[in-house]
């Protein structure tokens, strides 16, 4: 633990404990909150996982996990992710009362192991007064950045400065508060709810510093600076256990069939040929953008392996048209599939590069495989993640003009073919190398996770010991 802060330890007990995780339904938020789930049942806990209709784990996977299904009261089009805030705004108002219910009747069973606490994502945020009713600690467990959580933290302050709402004639200006973004990396999500979403985040933070503790899946040999500033900003004890696939990988929980496809293809490719693109499971284009990214592969000349997933192209939920003349240009120099087992994609050594939309998970995976990046970040989080990959840890090109094939043509090559990808690629090695000693023994993520076990021990069956 970074910051013992408001919790005493005692002694240790025992660690026949249960507790209670409540992914958020999407795919970036269900893997690693499932890879924490394996973790702290390796380490002795029961663990129950309490799970929304709209985009359930298949439980069959889980023997070893009790699953509670609560109803989300979502219609069919309401399951949409093209308004991905409307979305979480509409599952935080509708499972307020079925999570109530479902929370009840797991503490009211005196036959059971006591329930140490809940494991709450920081998006399901109605959770953590309803936990307090119970007399219940919360854990909140951030799946993105650290940056990224400092940057919505700061939000209130970029409108005071005048940054938000972005102008067009200042994109490129330095947010001088939170060097190294412009204003145009300010995590922005567009969305058609009411009154913006501003306030929905201001909330979110208000119970993070509400909670017990947070969670991160990251590393402090990469965030060290922004992991000790949220423990100061957020006043609560923080634990970055990261990256969580290293102990359990991510593909158990993938929601689409992965193609192996994908991996025959590239065994028949030469060493660190292939440029991997995929942008995720939420991202969008229109057709227009999706013409600029495939002339851009198309014209790189580089052999690529492409993840077009249903619904990456606005309105398509089929698989997008490909632009006229693509296919013979590329001349079998390519792989297309609608879902990659991503992972062990990206360690195939095969694969040179990875242009990604900077989703944190693909930015983790990416690093523990040693893979230097590409970055068209399209929302959120991912704005953050891709100017830190760029400027601070220099581990990718970020692409700073949005999806232009020249761009995109030049940046693939630079990365692919050129002295200035050969330096990106050492240093993401050596991430790598920091990373598999990180999870090891003595290592910080592995103390780290030794003492959120320990903290989550101590809190008596009423909650956490105050000093
Ligand atoms: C979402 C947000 O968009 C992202 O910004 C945030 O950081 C996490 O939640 P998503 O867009 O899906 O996530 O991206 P990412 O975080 O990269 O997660 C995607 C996951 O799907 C990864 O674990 C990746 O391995 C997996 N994946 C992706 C596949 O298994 N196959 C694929 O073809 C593509």
């Amino acid at each position: 633990m970074e910051d013992h802060g408001k919790v005493k330890h005692q002694a240790k007990r025992g660690l026949s404990r249960r507790l209670v995780l409540f992914p958020v339904p999407l795919q970036g938020h269900i893997n690693p909150m499932i890879q924490l789930a394996n973790i702290l049942h390796s380490k002795g806990f029961s663990i129950i996982i309490i799970h929304t209709k709209f985009n359930s784990p298949d439980h069959s996977k889980y023997p070893h996990f009790t699953f509670h299904f609560i109803p989300d009261g979502l219609l069919e089009h309401e399951t949409s992710t093209s308004d991905v805030p409307i979305l979480l705004k509409q599952l935080n108002l509708n499972c307020v009362s079925p999570f109530r219910d479902c929370l009840a009747s797991l503490l009211s069973d005196a036959n059971d192991e006591p329930v140490a606490c809940l494991i709450a994502d920081t998006i399901w945020y109605f959770t953590q007064d309803l936990a307090d009713s119970f007399k219940l600690p919360t854990i909140v467990f951030r799946t993105t950045s650290i940056c990224s959580l400092l940057a919505f933290h700061a939000l209130p302050l970029f409108h005071e400065k005048g940054y938000l709402p972005k102008e067009d004639s200042q994109l490129q200006l330095p947010v001088t508060e939170f060097p190294p973004l412009k204003v145009k990396d300010i995590p922005v999500i567009k969305s058609q709810i009411q009154g913006g979403i501003d306030r929905l985040i201001i909330t979110m933070m208000e119970k993070v510093k509400a909670a017990s503790g947070i969670i991160f899946n990251s590393f402090k040999e990469l965030e060290e600076l922004e992991l000790t500033k949220t423990s100061q900003d957020f006043g609560i004890p923080t634990f970055a256990i990261g990256p969580l696939h290293k102990y359990f990988p991510a593909s158990s929980s993938s929601l689409m069939k992965q193609e192996r496809g994908a991996i025959l293809w590239l065994d028949k490719q030469a060493l660190k040929s292939v440029i991997y693109v995929s942008f995720g499971s939420i991202a969008e284009m229109d057709e227009t953008q999706l013409s600029e990214v495939a002339w851009g592969i198309a014209n790189s000349m580089q052999p690529f392996l492409w993840v077009i997933r249903p619904g990456l192209v606005q309105n398509s939920q089929e698989l997008a048209r490909l632009p006229n003349g693509f296919l013979e240009a590329v001349d079998g120099r390519g792989y297309i599939v609608k879902w990659a087992p991503q992972q062990e994609v990206l360690a195939h050594p095969a694969i040179g590069g990875f242009w990604t939309h900077s989703g944190w998970n693909s930015t983790l995976e990416s690093i523990c495989e040693g893979v230097p990046m590409i970055c068209s970040p399209f929302f959120g989080d991912q704005m953050v993640n891709a100017r830190f990959a760029n400027d601070v840890w220099k581990i990718g090109i970020q692409l700073e003009k949005g999806l232009a094939r020249g761009e995109i043509e030049r940046a693939i090559r630079r990365l692919m073919a050129e002295k200035e990808g050969k330096e990106i690629r050492e240093r993401v090695m050596s991430l790598k190398e920091k990373i598999d000693f990180c999870v090891k023994e003595g290592g910080s993520s592995y103390q780290s996770l030794a003492s959120l076990t320990d903290y989550i021990s101590s809190f008596s069956i009423s909650g956490p010991v105050s000093q």
